[in-house]
Order: C-alpha cells, then sequence, then structure tokens
C-alpha cells in the first residue's frame, strides 16, 4: 500500500518490518539498522545476495556515536559541509550493527538524506535506517513511490510517498577506512571535485564487479528489460527501431533528459526516463552520454552500467 502516512510508517519500522521511504537521491527500502531479522526482510523482499552492504540512514548527528566506531575530523568535515545530503561516508562500524547490514565487513555507510517527509519520520521514530534502492535486484533504481509500487508493492508493507525524488542519482559513496587514504566507490549526487576542495586528494577505485572494496557495486546493474546500446554525441546513429534518451537543445531525442543542458535535471530525470524507454513498444534503447563532468560522471556510470550486457 502506498500513503503518506508518517506515523503508519513509523509503527511498522519500530515493529521490525520494512517500509520504502522517499529520499532526494532514489527511494529506499528501510528496516531498522539495528535489529537483524527486520534488515533480512530487505534482502529477500529485493532478492539481493547478501554480499552487498546496506547503507544506514540518519536523521541527525548524535546517532553516530552509536553507529561508528571512529568519527575521524575528515568525516565531520564532509557531515558538516554534505549533511543532509546525498552523500554516504564509510567508517569503521560499531559493535551495535548487525555483520548482515555491512555484508560481514568491519566498515558501514552511512549517510543522512535530505528529504522532509523522511524526517519527520526520523522526529517520530529516532531509529538508524538500514536501506538499499527500493527496486528489484539489479534493475534501474525508482524515483517515485509509484516505481516502488508497480515492483515491489506486493512485498513491502507500507511505501510512504514523498513524492518525486529531487537528485535522482544515488548518493556519492566516499571510504574513510583509513581517514589519510579517502577513496571514491561510487560517484553520485555530490561532485567529487566539491569533495576533495574540502579534504584534499581522493582516490578513486569504482568499482567493477570483482573490487572487494565496494561488493554489491557490480558491472552489470540498472539493467533495463529491453536492450539499451550506448554512444557518443559525436557517433553515427545506427538504423533501428529505437526509442532515443539524450541531453541538450541540439539533438531531436524522444525522451530530452535535459534540453537547457543542466546535467542535476538530467540526473533528476534519468531513472524515469530508463523504466519510460522500456516500457515503449519499441525494442530497444538508444542513449547518448552525457558530459563527463560533475554530476555527468554519475549519471555515465549509470548509463555504462544499465548498457551492459
Ligand atoms: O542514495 C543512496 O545511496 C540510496 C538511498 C536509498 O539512500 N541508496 C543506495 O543503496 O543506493 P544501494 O544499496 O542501492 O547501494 C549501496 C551500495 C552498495 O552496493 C555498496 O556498493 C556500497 O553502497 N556500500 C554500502 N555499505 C558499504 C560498505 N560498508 N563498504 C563499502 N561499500 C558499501
Ligand atoms: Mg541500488
Amino acid at each position: 500500500m502506498t500513503g503518506t502516512d508518517v506515523l503508519h510508517a513509523a509503527d511498522l519500522l519500530r515493529a521490525g518490518e520494512i517500509v520504502a521511504i522517499p529520499t532526494e537521491t532514489v527511494y529506499g527500502l528501510a528496516a531498522n539498522a539495528l535489529e537483524e531479522k527486520a534488515v533480512i526482510k530487505i534482502f529477500e523482499a529485493k532478492n539481493r545476495p547478501f554480499f552487498d552492504p546496506l547503507i544506514v540512514h540518519i536523521g541527525h548527528l548524535d546517532q553516530m556515536h552509536k553507529l561508528v566506531a571512529h568519527f575521524p575530523e575528515k568525516a565531520k568535515q564532509l557531515a558538516n559541509a554534505f549533511w543532509p545530503g546525498p552523500l554516504t561516508i564509510v567508517l569503521p562500524k560499531s559493535f551495535l550493527i548487525p555483520d548482515i547490514v555491512t555484508s560481514g565487513l568491519p566498515f558501514v555507510g552511512i549517510r543522512m538524506p535530505d528529504h522532509p517527509v523522511l524526517q519527520q519520520l526520523f522526529a517520530e521514530t529516532d531509529l538508524p535506517l538500514a536501506a538499499p534502492s527500493a527496486n528489484p535486484f539489479g534493475y534501474v533504481s525508482p524515483t517515485t513511490a509509484q516505481h516502488v509500487e508497480e515492483q515491489l508493492g506486493d512485498k513491502i508493507p507500507y511505501i510512504l510517498d514523498g513524492g518525486p525524488c529531487a537528485v535522482g542519482v544515488e548518493s556519492t559513496i566516499i571510504s574513510l577506512a583509513d581517514p589519510d587514504d579517502p577513496i571514491l566507490l561510487r560517484y553520485g549526487g555530490i561532485e567529487l571535485e566539491k569533495i576533495s576542495d574540502l579534504i584534499g586528494h581522493v582516490s578513486v577505485q569504482v568499482a567493477v564487479g570483482s573490487n572487494p572494496n565496494s561488493p554489491g557495486q557490480l558491472d552489470k546493474h540498472y539493467a533495463t528489460s529491453k536492450e539499451i546500446i550506448l554512444m557518443n554525441p559525436e557517433d553515427e546513429k545506427p538504423e533501428g527501431d529505437f526509442t532515443t534518451i539524450g541531453f541538450g537543445g541540439e539533438g531531436v531525442f524522444d525522451i530530452n533528459l535535459s534540453k537547457s543542458g543542466s546535467l542535476s535535471e538530467a540526473a533528476t530525470h534519468l531513472f524515469a526516463a530508463l523504466r519510460e524507454a522500456d516500457k515503449s513498444p519499441k525494442p530497444t534503447i538508444l542513449i547518448e552520454r552525457v558530459p563527463d563532468t560533475g554530476l555527468g560522471k554519475a549519471i555515465n556510470d549509470r548509463l555504462n552500467r544499465a548498457a551492459r550486457r
């Protein structure tokens, strides 16, 4: 069931149930992060392998001391600058976090989302919420409550509707497992440049399937059921019956991610565009990459994974 009843969502979470929640990036599928039995239900509903760790979401900084063993200076700087917002920080976990949340790793990814409805939920429960994106494992992430309803509606007792997600791509993930060596594990809603401006050099280890630092960042992900052909704007278009997705005012596309050429607008529309193209009668999806700067890195990362077969 989908609705806007924050108190009902809070009751379910306190009772050890799973609830789909709105965030500014994508919808999440949440459970009390401190209760193993509740967290298992997330993996079951999503059909997610247990080697793929979950991000823990918090409402305010007071929750940090319970969740992490250390909160190093660089993490505090990042939190002050970008929370609430689309940044996940990986830190040594406290003993209170069950192994199932981190896939047995001694580190936990934490973020404070920026969404008014979710803030109301945190004001109500104060529970740290483990939540992956609320899609079946491997499919495109959901950016509306309806996306969640369509695919997981029969597996989730409640979907808390907070409207369409403003950012549209998932959080940037920075590991401070070693605070002297910050590592970018996933491009996302906060540009890498802004992070390195604040804390200095960040090495990039954006994962492929075999990278043990970021289990679950699989090469093939965000997959539509239709084949995706990915090209650069300068490439010659192949012949065929495609739904075309592109960016900017120059081209003619069935779906334009941003006519004004705004990368943040393109990010907002990305996943809904993939879903729309997947539903169209045309058998194949043809997509032009966006400029590979700033948020464009997160968008192109999702496109590359979506196109891999
Ligand atoms: O924006 C987001 O981050 C969304 C919303 C719901 O918050 N969540 C999200 O979760 O994208 P998910 O499960 O789809 O992706 C989480 C990824 C994992 O696949 C893994 O690569 C990385 O985060 N991750 C989580 N915990 C980690 C850890 N302890 N160490 C390394 N990577 C971790
Ligand atoms: Mg996901």
